[in-house]
């Protein structure tokens, strides 16, 4: 097993621009980004500061105008249309705020259309629909349709849906946004599990208080990244395949980060001060980017209290597979 994760995400330079001439505006502007397998990343930022934009680039649901896009290693920028929904069926799920599920199909049904996709004959897409809604305790409900379903429970059935297909990515465009707060709960304590067993998460959100569940968090200001903080080692993030480490939780206990323990690709002699300012305050983490402006300072600085640590899995769901 590696030392630390791999790049499973990496973003050069992307911008995206909408209209032309005077009419031209950046959504995204010269937009780096390297996310290595097992990191927990959250996006936050105004409105319209380009957070969905970012997350459909990932997913493949639209283009970059100018930059480059690896993922897992390979150039998907001049990929055909089929390659791409073969990559989007294979290695990526994707959860809307919305829910996104067809209105007049049968939950089961909605649950195995990425199977379609991914060219899985009828009866074994039931099967693996069943399968997976059970995990998600809601079999019984699996002949309903979506509006005889609380937004929780849709919600859910959504995430059932983005994980059928065993993608090792997971990108969610502010999942909880419609939800109450218990089931805001339930369903980031379904992402910390998906996560706990090493897969990878971007999830956007406007909630600062899920910031904890996260490895990473990042701020996004007028389509640049502004602040860029890891609260957990990349050596430290969970694996596929490693009961050892298979659970990521938030600890009361406070755990250093050394500052050499990331080594970011962009690091400046800013980032760097950044760095050793953050390691000078307890708990602490990994600034891979500082604040640009006195306001967003201060959100970073709140962010470098939020504290992870991995631990041994205890819990009776360690040997369950996705
Ligand atoms: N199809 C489009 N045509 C023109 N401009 C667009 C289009 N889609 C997005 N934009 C613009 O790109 C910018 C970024 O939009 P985006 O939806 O990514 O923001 P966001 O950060 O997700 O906002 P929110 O928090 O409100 O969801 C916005 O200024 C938006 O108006
Ligand atoms: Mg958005």
């Amino acid at each position: 097993m590696p030392k630390t994760n791999e790049t499973i995400i990496e973003l050069k330079s992307v911008s995206k621009i909408y209209g032309i001439g005077d009419a031209e505006s950046y959504a995204l502007r010269d937009f780096d980004l390297s996310v290595k397998r097992g990191e927990f990343i959250m996006i936050m930022g105004p409105s319209g500061c380009g957070k969905t934009t970012l997350l459909n680039i990932i997913g493949l649901l639209d283009k970059a105008s100018t930059g480059e896009y690896y993922l897992d290693g390979k150039s998907v920028d001049h990929i055909s249309a089929r390659k791409k929904a073969r990559f989007r069926a294979n290695e990526i799920g994707i959860i809307f705020q919305s829910f996104n599920l067809i209105p007049n199909l049968p939950i089961i049904e909605n649950v195995s259309l990425p199977l379609v996709y991914a060219g899985y004959h009828k009866t074994r897409r039931l099967k693996r629909a069943d399968d997976i809604l059970e995990r998600f305790h809601l079999r019984e409900r699996e002949y309903y349709m979506p509006h005889q379903l609380s937004g929780g429970q849709q919600q859910r059935v959504a995430i059932a849906r983005s994980l059928i297909s065993n993608p090792s990515i997971i990108l969610a465009d502010e999942p909880t946004g419609n939800l109450d707060s218990r089931s805001s709960h339930i369903i980031m304590e379904e992402l910390r599990d998906i996560h706990s067993r090493g897969n990878t998460i971007i999830m956007v959100t406007h909630n600062p208080s899920l910031t904890t569940y996260a490895t990473r968090v990042i701020n996004m200001l007028d389509g640049e990244i502004d602040t860029d903080i890891k609260t957990v080692a990349d050596r430290d993030l969970p694996r596929p395949g490693d009961p050892e480490r298979i659970s990521v939780r938030v600890l009361t206990k406070k755990r250093q980060l050394t500052p050499t323990e990331d080594t970011p690709q962009n690091d400046t002699s800013q980032t760097a001060a950044a760095t050793k300012k953050a390691s000078s305050n307890k708990p602490s983490a990994t600034i891979i980017k500082s604040a640009k402006s006195a306001k967003s300072a201060e959100k970073a600085a709140k962010g470098k209290q939020i504290v992870h640590s991995l631990t041994k899995k205890t819990s009776k769901n360690k040997q369950k597979e996705l």
